[in-house]
């Protein structure tokens, strides 16, 4: 059995005390929930949300680089997160992909940066609606993981995360029929297990979205969504809140 993760990414939002109310009131209901909960927080507030998570609440950052160290200014570096007891890095996020022309070499190094840190890597694809209307969903979401499997092998899967995030659910208010993102799920899996079952079998594939308490119990309950990557809902504990207590 795949154990269920839910995730928030807050993007380019909150302040000291915004996050330090939202973290305290995430953790006083993720007790009693039954899934895997974790936040990935601006880098700034890396360091405070580290000092506030118990083990109720894991922490993850939104991006990391690809180098270890040297001359980059401005990058943070997968050793650097680890310090701070990051549990989790989403690489290849849309947004990442599109504002920051981050090609597929990028994100597959930079999944690679986190695993050598010891943090598990959240790998997020999906495809744009021009791409879903002209028929070449599973060929991109394909692409997109295989340049991680080509370059660093299906064991660099091993313990990693998937986040299937359709471009145009994102933050747009329009979801993914829990249909549309099963059948992606399910390409994925079967990706996954030409080269290896196991692997295959135990990769948590998480959907991202516009997923809110009202769709997250009925995409949830597919076979092969196991969690949610959530970023508009994941700024109100009591939809967050709400999101894991559909899990
Ligand atoms: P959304 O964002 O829930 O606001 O659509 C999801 C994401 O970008 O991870």
């Amino acid at each position: 059995m795949r154990e269920t993760l839910i995730a928030g990414n807050w993007k380019l939002n909150g302040s000291n005390q915004s996050i330090t109310e939202l973290v305290g009131a995430i953790i006083s209901g993720a007790k009693t929930v039954n899934c895997k909960v974790a936040v990935c927080a601006p880098y700034i507030y890396v360091p405070l949300v580290s000092k506030l998570v118990d083990d109720s609440l894991s922490l993850g950052a939104q991006d990391v680089s690809e180098h270890d160290s040297g001359a980059y200014t401005g990058e943070i570096s997968a050793a650097m997160l680890a310090d701070f007891k990051c549990s989790y890095g989403l690489v290849g996020h849309s947004e990442r992909r599109s504002y920051h022309q981050e090609t597929d070499e990028q994100v597959a190094n930079k999944f690679n940066a986190l695993k050598q840190a010891g943090i598990t890597p959240v790998l997020c694809v999906g495809e744009t609606l021009e791409e879903r209307d002209a028929g070449i969903t599973q060929s991109v979401v394909n692409r997109q993981i295989l340049a991680v499997i080509d370059k660093y092998g299906i064991e660099s899967l091993s313990g990693a995360v998937v986040a299937y995030e359709p471009v145009w659910a994102i933050g747009t208010g329009r979801t993914a029929s829990p249909e549309q993102a099963q059948s992606v799920h399910a390409d994925i899996r079967t990706l996954l297990a030409k080269d290896d079952n196991e692997i295959a079998e135990k990769t948590q594939i998480l959907y991202g979205g516009s997923m809110n308490p009202q769709n997250a119990a009925s995409l949830l309950a597919m076979p092969d969504i196991d969690g949610g990557l959530i970023g508009g809902a994941s700024l109100k504990a009591g939809d967050f809140l709400a999101i894991c207590q559909a899990a």
